[in-house]
């Protein structure tokens, strides 16, 4: 089953107004014949608008960095007396077509939890935003020997009650928290061994015709000089780039060894 690979640039806090649009003005001309991979960029909300307006007509994709979602009385509320928070119907009306929900330096930073990525990922669905959810072991999890474990935990927490029709709609970012940021890279095989673990229970618990076209993320450093071999392994369907996304030129030869 070929799946199309994913390429999508987290640009966390960083780059003012101009400076994104400048860092388009440089990409855009890189990347705009490639049809063959999918491409995202995904900025803070306040350039939103301004990157929107950059890469419509383009075959790049808009995302935002987190949404808030909470759910009173079995409804998930989108709107509200949540001062700084912006729900995904928010994010879905400025032009998103994606969100990465659960990153590991919100969990680390902002105390989010599977539970509550749980009811992000079902508020987003209810307003058609495709979610990126990500997770990851730390360095103390994968020398215990936890990493299967808490990847495993992490998937099922994430995705639970969500019908199988929409999850296939998501992405998956495995992104090992002692990868991000670090230089230091997974090997093809410590990621393909945990991409093939999430596959396996996509599979599990939403059957074959959805497991078959989830495209699991890497994250973690992922840069020019390893994209390569990393996006070789069969369950690796693309990547979710840090810092790397922040030079055009090192984005776009990522995107150009994730073409099909
Ligand atoms: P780096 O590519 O900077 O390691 O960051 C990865 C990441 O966290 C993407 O979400």
């Amino acid at each position: 089953m070929a799946r199309r690979n994913f390429v999508a640039g987290n640009w966390k806090e960083n780059l003012l107004t101009s400076e994104a649009a400048d860092l388009l003005a440089e990409l855009l001309p890189l990347v705009q014949n490639i049809n063959d991979a999918d491409i995202a960029v995904c900025p803070t909300y306040l350039s939103i608008a301004t990157v929107r307006e950059r890469v419509k007509g383009t075959n790049i994709q808009l995302g935002a960095q987190n949404a808030h979602a909470v759910e009173k009385d079995g409804k998930l509320i989108q709107s509200g007396a949540y001062t700084g928070e912006v729900s995904p119907a928010m994010i879905k009306d400025a032009g998103c077509q994606w969100v990465i929900l659960g990153h590991s330096e919100r969990r680390q930073y902002f105390g989010e939890t599977d539970e509550g990525v749980n009811v992000k990922v079902r508020a987003c669905y209810e307003v058609g935003l495709k979610p990126i959810i990500c997770v990851g072991e730390t360095l103390e999890e994968r020398d215990g020997g936890e990493t299967l474990s808490v990847v495993d935990r992490q998937v099922r927490a994430c995705l639970k009650d969500l019908p199988a029709d929409r999850v296939k709609d998501s992405v998956i970012a495995y992104e090992p928290v002692w990868a991000i940021g670090t230089g230091r890279t997974a090997t093809p095989e410590q990621a393909q061994e945990v991409h093939g673990a999430i596959r396996a229970l996509l599979r599990e618990l939403f059957g074959d015709a959805t497991a078959d076209v989830v495209r699991i993320q890497y994250g973690g450093s992922m840069k020019p000089g390893n994209a390569k071999e990393l996006l070789a392994q069969p369950d690796i369907d693309g990547g979710l780039i840090g810092g790397a996304a922040l030079k055009a030129a090192d984005f776009a030869a990522i995107i150009e060894a994730a073409r099909g």
